[in-house]
């Protein structure tokens, strides 16, 4: 089912989401099936279960070659449940983001270049995997959200942040 997702301003955003004991469960599954339908319908490149209003440490990305970010890989559909982030070296890089949370707007953000990630999938096994580049950014994004933070929050220019059509003239104005 598509479900609403909050906009910024909305305090559930800014809350801390609890890890998932009860895996395999209906309700997991359910919630699970919901924000792919909703990442789905908005076009998105990932999406935290907090968004849709469940403060759940649960976030799913991926996405195929997409118009949208050019210079990234094709990124497979990744479930990821009670994730834990660990940097891999002190690079930082900046890019451009977008949220659903924050419709209309992109903003240049500083994140690690390179991370390890694990956690689990939807029936509980636990997996680990590398990123770099905007695969890492998605993770970082996506992760962010579960702990109450918005891209905005991590940024340090304000001049670069504002309208996708007027930053990014031929860009989607859809955000991930
Ligand atoms: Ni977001």
């Amino acid at each position: 089912m598509i479900r609403e997702v909050l906009r910024m301003g909305d305090l559930r955003l800014l809350a801390r989401s609890q890890p998932v004991v009860d895996f395999d469960s209906p309700g997991l599954s359910a919630l699970i099936e919901d924000m792919q339908d909703t990442m789905g319908h908005l076009d998105g490149a990932g999406l935290a279960a907090p968004q849709i209003g469940v403060a759940l440490r649960v976030v799913i990305f991926g996405f195929g070659a997409n118009p949208r970010y050019p210079e990234a890989a094709p990124l497979p559909f990744t479930i990821l449940v009670n994730p834990e982030l660990t940097r891999l070296s002190d690079e930082e890089e900046d890019g451009w983001e977008g949220c659903l949370s924050v419709p209309g707007l992109r903003g240049m953000v500083p994140r690690w270049k390179r991370l390890g990630y694990a956690g689990y999938d939807v029936s509980g096994k636990r997996f680990e995997r590398e990123a770099e580049g905007f695969h890492a950014r998605v993770v970082q994004h996506e992760c962010d959200h579960l702990d109450g933070i918005l891209y905005p929050m991590r940024m340090r220019d304000f001049s670069r942040f504002g309208f996708t059509d007027l930053l990014l003239p031929g860009a989607d104005p859809a955000d991930d």
